[in-house]
């Protein structure tokens, strides 16, 4: 009985206060609904089976962050997971167990690394129970019926790299064959016919992930890099949540030159792919304006370790680096400039940025239109004219947002999984208001909603 009121004032944050504000407001009348009797069970349940203590239990349900996610991951085998990272004798049919140990990202998947939201958010949600108060956005319930959103534990961006990449058939045959059974399992699974389908969050980060199938799971949250390759009514910043890519080039942790802006001595840097398709024809006029002008590196690039180290010493070395689009609007370079300390100069007309209900990316970037960059000497004269003052400014703003785009193992507060949960966090009250009128409406909706 005691913990009862407690799980419930724990719960209360500005998000969902509105929702439950009326049932705080009538406590009896909240009593007597069985919800909370069930959170409890299930609470004490697990905690039993994982040998967390009662007290950690209460304290988590107490703690200030006590207005967690709450989300079920579908139990699914671990070979649309974790298994593909490891292969090992255990039935790749079983899901991955809790509390076992996580598999780390191998160390040669450079490329593939660079999509691997999946991967960090799956392993957040296998973890978010084990003694974690107030440092994380998300907690993963056990009870479908207690979760506010649903994860689908399925790595399509990993799956295309490694069945799918020659994007000819029958070569693709399995990364089909597994989009085939995910769409499968979910839409048979009782909360997915519940909502059509709104309230599960599909990773899907890969401009090319998931692309037999996705467009029968459209009303879903995917988890997308940009929105550059697809159709407004598959994916769009309405419904989706724009994650950061992870960055391949090492976080500059011991930035604390006594003169940043003067040590710093190149203006400008680029390197990477100059040519490449659709908008990213831009680098390759770019580099027909700007390439050997004083202060400016811009220089072909590899992303083998030799390319890496080059690509990480230029950055670190320069006061400005240039974010164009490629073969998408968006690319990892421009999270490789951030955890190098290096304003981003973005020259993409069609970038979307994750996290911009918190972030304000005028503070730390810059950003010029496809058009002006174009005109020969005007890019080169805005950076110019930046004095060390202004860029002082961006760069320590820069240092203070740099770990929101860190993903990491346990997560930390504010870090990019947790972020990507917060904008998760927000979708959820729009998404139950429509799926709670769809639930009791007979007819469609008779007036322009
Ligand atoms: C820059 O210099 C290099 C080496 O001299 C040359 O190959 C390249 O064509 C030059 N680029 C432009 C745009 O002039
Ligand atoms: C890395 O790539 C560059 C450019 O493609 C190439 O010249 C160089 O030999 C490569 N280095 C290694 C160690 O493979």
């Amino acid at each position: 009985m005691v913990l009862k009121g407690r799980i419930f004032r724990g719960c209360v944050c500005s998000i969902i206060a509105a929702a439950v504000g009326l049932s705080l407001m009538f406590p009896v009348f909240f009593a007597e609904t069985s919800l909370s009797e069930k959170v409890l069970v299930n609470w004490l349940m697990w905690s039993r089976s994982s040998g967390q203590s009662l007290s950690d239990v209460e304290r988590e349900l107490n703690s200030e962050n006590g207005c967690q996610l709450k989300v079920y991951m579908y139990p699914f085998p671990r070979r649309f997971n974790l298994g593909m990272l490891q292969q090992t004798e255990v039935d790749q049919d079983l899901p991955w167990p809790d509390g076992d140990f996580l598999p780390l990202w191998p160390a040669e998947s450079v490329l593939e690394k660079q999509h691997n939201v999946e991967y960090w958010m799956m392993l957040d949600l296998l973890y978010s129970r084990v003694g974690r108060h107030g440092d994380t956005e998300v907690i993963r319930v056990r009870d479908p019926e207690q979760a506010d959103l649903f994860f689908v534990p399925f790595f399509s961006s990993l799956c295309f790299y490694k069945f799918g990449l020659s994007m000819k058939e029958p070569e693709c045959e399995q990364d089909k064959a597994l989009q085939e059974e995910v769409v499968a399992l979910v839409v048979d699974s009782p909360y997915w016919k519940r909502s059509g389908g709104e309230d599960h969050i599909i990773p899907l980060h890969h401009p090319n992930a998931f692309r037999y199938h996705r467009n029968l799971l459209t009303a879903s949250i995917f988890i997308v890099a940009d929105f550059g390759r697809t159709l407004p009514q598959v994916s769009s910043l309405r419904k989706d949540v724009v994650a950061p890519y992870t960055h391949v080039i090492p976080t500059y942790e011991d930035d604390n030159s006594a003169d940043p802006f003067n040590s710093r001595k190149t203006l400008l840097f680029f390197q990477g792919t100059i040519k490449r398709k659709d908008d990213g024809i831009v680098r390759t006029k770019l580099a027909n304006i700007i390439q050997n002008q004083t202060g400016v590196h811009f220089g072909e690039g590899s992303t083998n370790a030799t390319g890496l180290k080059q690509a990480t010493l230029g950055m670190r070395n320069s006061k400005f680096c240039l974010d164009p689009a490629g073969d998408t609007p968006s690319s990892c370079r421009l999270f490789d400039v951030i955890s190098s300390h290096c304003i981003p100069v973005i020259i993409s007309d069609k970038i979307e940025l994750p996290y911009e209900d918190d972030l304000d990316y005028t503070s730390f970037a810059l950003f010029y239109s496809v058009e002006d960059s174009l005109q020969p000497g005007w890019l080169l004269s805005q950076l110019r004219n930046i004095n060390r003052v202004q860029w002082l400014k961006m760069w320590t703003r820069l240092k203070e947002v740099s770990h929101h785009f860190e993903y990491e193992f346990p997560s930390k507060k504010d870090d990019a999984v947790n972020m990507i949960w917060k904008q998760l966090r927000r979708k959820v009250p729009a998404i139950k208001l429509k799926i709670h009128r769809k639930q009791r409406r007979k007819i469609e909706d008779w007036w322009n909603w």
